[in-house]
């Protein structure tokens, strides 16, 4: 398969090359201008440019990536979703746009789907920066400086296999222990293991944590479950951001979590006993 951004198939239109480079820059140029009205807010402005992308570009899978966020926006997710899939089907590869349509899914309580995806994610242990889709690069960085002369050539991602130690992603401890950031490890089959200390469904955890309105009209007191993965460092805890401490977060479910909660609370009653039970939170404790 040719890298996207070559987009071998245009060439041999019948407009010739040079038509199809500038077209493929206008899109471009569409795109651009289309995220910065995203970004701000504008949303059918946004897509009013990304459609524009999509007639001068419509083997684009950015174009088509860009459309799907610009539609969610709108909250038109049979759209976001077909243009995810279109995204995909021209790039399978295109990580960010499967992360994307994993999250339309999760929204839509698909979870079956939602773990295919995940799975079809995570079998891929490599992250590419820039991006790996060709065309989803920018020619200059935002203060004006050239890529490639910095020594990130777009047309080369920088690869890292997130299964294996990367040279900088080890703490040395004194007494010789090693802990490694950002690893994951292999299961049996070598594919890479992600602890995400979740369940990814949602739960009613009752009238403590419960929000004055139903925002998304499935129950003022229902919420999606954390992953827990790094959470040692991710606070304030809790979707309004009431916990400061790990213990606190812990305290305050409810609902279908008040059993966990209440044991933690016996085992956990005296403060030093509390700080122990926090300090067993997955980012803390190495394995
Ligand atoms: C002792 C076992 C448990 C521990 C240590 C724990 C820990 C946590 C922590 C630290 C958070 C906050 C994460 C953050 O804001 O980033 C959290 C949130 C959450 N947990 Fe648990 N949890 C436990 C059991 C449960 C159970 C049994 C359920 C459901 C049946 C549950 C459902 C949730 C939900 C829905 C949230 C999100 C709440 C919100 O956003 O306000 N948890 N959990």
């Amino acid at each position: 398969m040719p890298a996207v951004g070559e987009r071998a198939d245009h060439v041999e239109g019948s407009h010739g090359p040079g038509r199809v480079i500038l077209d493929g820059r206008r899109a471009s140029s569409h795109i651009e201008v289309g995220t910065d009205h995203l970004v701000n807010g504008r949303s059918a402005l946004a897509l009013r440019e990304f459609m524009a992308a999509e007639k001068l570009d419509p083997k684009n899978p950015r174009v088509h990536y860009a459309l799907a966020d610009a539609y969610l926006a709108r909250g038109k997710t049979v759209e976001a979703e077909r243009h995810a899939r279109r995204a995909l089907a021209l790039f399978p590869d295109y990580h960010d746009a499967r992360l994307f349509l994993t999250g339309v899914l999760l929204v839509g309580n698909r979870y079956e789907e939602v773990i295919s995806e995940c799975d079809r994610l995570i079998d891929d242990p490599t992250f590419s920066e820039p991006s790996q889709v060709a065309a989803y690069r920018d020619e200059r960085f935002p203060a004006g400086q050239d890529p490639v002369a910095l020594g990130v050539d777009p047309k080369f991602a920088i690869k890292v296999d997130l299964t294996k130690d990367q040279p900088d992603n080890q703490v040395h401890y004194s007494d010789g222990s090693v802990f490694r950031l950002g690893s994951l490890t292999k299961d049996a089959n070598g594919k890479a293991v992600v602890e995400l200390f979740g369940d990814l469904k949602q739960h009613d955890m009752g009238p403590g944590l419960a929000e004055s309105i139903d925002e998304a009209g499935n129950g003022r007191a229902m919420f999606l479950t954390r992953n827990l993965w790094g959470v040692g460092s991710s606070g304030p805890y809790l979707h309004d951001g009431r916990a400061t401490t790990l213990t606190e977060a812990i305290l305050e479910h409810g609902g279908e979590a008040q059993s966990s909660r209440n044991q933690f609370a016996q085992r956990c009653t005296r403060s030093a006993r509390a700080s122990q039970c926090a300090a067993r939170s997955p980012s803390t404790k190495p394995k």
